[in-house]
């Protein structure tokens, strides 16, 4: 077997949204598609990596060579992210929610005359910068996500210092880009070197040229 330039590196990978439950029958969700999760978990997989894919709920084939979680709720992405380390890479693609109902949801809310349900909300942990600051099992590298509808590459580096990751993968999200739920991507790629933008691709593209960044980064 030819190596290739992934072989031996455990890689996890998030992707999708997550869902809150309220109650038996509702959840908070957001509109991530998991598509630029899923490829680039497949071109990692391609470059020989040993790829675990923590997903959300999404309707996606797994990409060959890939063990796929799948998961629901933000608690649950966090708990399986931490039993896949120990990883030489994290890439946190999942559009995890910020937020989820802080109530018991072992009954469906009933309507009640003239009032609104008492819906107390409670943040999710942050699981990119759990992993940057992760004290025992740091992956050698951490890459982020950033979706931004302005101020694209500031809010992004600003995020990046933040949060602690290595990378950030900024892209443009406002509705008229068509990015979330399309199959195009134009990203930013900031690190300590600076910004490098590439031109719209399509996520396929993204996967696989961030997959030979990440190979490049672990190769010196
Ligand atoms: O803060 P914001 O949600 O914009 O950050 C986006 C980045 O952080 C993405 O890489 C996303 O996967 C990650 N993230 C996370 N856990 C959260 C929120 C965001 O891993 N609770």
């Amino acid at each position: 077997a030819d190596i290739q330039p992934l072989t031996g590196k455990h890689i996890v990978v998030t992707a999708g949204p997550t869902h809150e439950p309220i109650d038996p029958v509702r959840y908070i969700a957001n509109r991530s598609s998991g598509t630029q999760g899923f490829a680039i978990a497949g071109a990692l997989a391609s470059l020989g990596a040993k790829v675990t894919l923590v997903a959300g709920p999404v309707a996606l084939e797994t990409p060959v060579g890939v063990n796929r979680i799948d998961v629901e709720t933000a608690l649950e992405m966090q708990g399986a992210v931490e039993a896949a380390l120990p990883a030489d890479v994290a890439v946190c693609v999942a559009a995890v929610a910020d937020w989820r109902a802080d109530c018991d949801h072992g009954q469906k809310l009933k309507k009640s005359k003239g009032g609104l349900p008492d819906l107390k909300l409670t943040e999710n942990p942050d699981i990119l910068a759990g992993l940057s600051k992760h004290i025992e099992k740091r992956p050698t590298l951490v890459v982020g996500f950033a979706a931004e509808t302005e101020n694209v590459i500031d809010y992004a580096a600003a995020k990046r210092e933040r949060k602690g990751c290595d990378i950030i993968v900024a892209n443009d999200v406002s509705h008229a880009t068509g990015i979330m739920g399309g199959h195009e991507n134009e990203v930013h790629i900031i690190s300590d070197k600076g910004v490098e933008s590439w031109p719209k691709l399509s996520k396929t593209e993204v996967a696989v040229k961030l997959a030979l960044k990440i190979a490049e980064y672990l190769g010196k």
